[in-house]
């Protein structure tokens, strides 16, 4: 099964999920990284796989739609089937929604629907919860909304983020691959 993977930052998602393909853990592939940041990580990331890279500047459109219209073109040309976001930092809209209807998941660092939108990991350190997570969800219109697919606890530990932060990120990694993989079969 062929997915494109949104990504506007670091990659790390996106990462864990080309290993687990190429250690036969996932079967797709990815044939398209979506980027709105041309200068992120995961440009670079993509290119040290060979994975090719789509990387347009939203601001150069004259609206939404038509940059999602150009996204949509490519995704096509590569036979794409599901949109996979992984760190992706805008709003989907109908024109994309409709395109692939049912086939955009997202993953998300809160066990929605507590702490949606940016920094979850710090609303909820912050909000002096014990037990925050991870959720695996379809996308919709909204932020952070569609119906949930998986989700797995990771336990805050008091007055370390980086270490809350590390466990977050590699629980992140193990549940897209386990979902993305029993969602694609
Ligand atoms: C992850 O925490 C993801 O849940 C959130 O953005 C972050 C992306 O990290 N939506 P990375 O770019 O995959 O390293």
């Amino acid at each position: 099964t062929k997915i494109a993977v949104f990504a506007s930052g670091s990659g790390s998602n996106f990462q864990a999920i080309q290993e687990a393909i190429e250690r036969g853990e996932l079967h797709a592939k990815v044939a398209l990284v979506v980027t709105d940041k041309p200068g992120a990580f995961v440009v670079t990331r993509a290119e040290n796989f060979g994975i090719p890279v789509l990387a347009l500047n939203p601001k150069e459109f004259v609206s939404k739609s038509a940059y999602e219209t150009a996204i949509i073109e490519a995704l096509h040309e590569c036979d794409v089937k599901w949109i996979v976001l992984a760190g992706y930092m805008r709003l989907i809209s109908d024109v994309l929604l409709a395109a692939f209807p049912q086939r955009i998941v997202n993953i998300h660092p809160s066990l929605l629907p507590a702490f949606p939108g940016k920094d979850a990991i710090g609303q909820a350190i912050n909000h002096g919860v014990k037990i925050t997570g991870v959720t695996v969800h379809f996308v919709d219109e909204g932020m952070d909304t569609g119906p949930i697919i998986a989700q797995a606890a990771v336990p805050v530990i008091e007055g370390n983020r980086e270490a809350t932060e590390a466990e977050i990120h590699k629980q992140e990694h193990l549940l897209y691959t386990k979902a993305l993989q029993q969602l694609l079969q």
